[in-house]
């Protein structure tokens, strides 16, 4: 799966980054699902924090409703977080390699690709 572009370097740059982690998790061995969840939460939460300061510089409309998708996706994350050494391997898998690359991907084609449009 790979990360439209928006024209905004820093976002570009960064979900690139993303979608490479959510690549080596598709392929990491079972055992290592905790950790590339682990790197995922830790690369998303630093994306979050570069693209608000971006879009608050740049004082884009509707920044709150942004900020708010940001914080509930990293609830989601750390729920995972909380969970997945308690889930069944399939379960772990499916949430790391189709529920939560879904979830950003979501996120990016419609709260970044909207903000991105008074960015470029
Ligand atoms: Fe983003
Ligand atoms: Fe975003």
């Amino acid at each position: 799966m790979s990360t439209p572009l928006l024209g905004v370097s820093l976002m570009d740059r960064d979900h690139e980054t993303l979608d490479r982690l959510f690549a080596r998790a598709s392929e990491t061995e079972d055992a290592g699902l905790p950790d590339a969840l682990e790197a995922i939460a830790t690369e998303l939460g630093a994306h979050f924090a570069r693209e608000e300061a971006l879009m608050t510089e740049a004082r884009v409309p509707i920044l709150l409703c942004h900020l708010e998708l940001h914080a509930q996706l990293l609830r989601e994350v750390e729920k995972m977080r909380d969970v997945i050494s308690s889930l069944d391997t399939d379960t772990a898998r499916q949430m790391v390699r189709v529920i939560l690359p879904g979830l950003v991907a979501n996120h990016v084609a419609t709260a970044d690709t909207a903000s991105a449009s008074f960015l470029r």
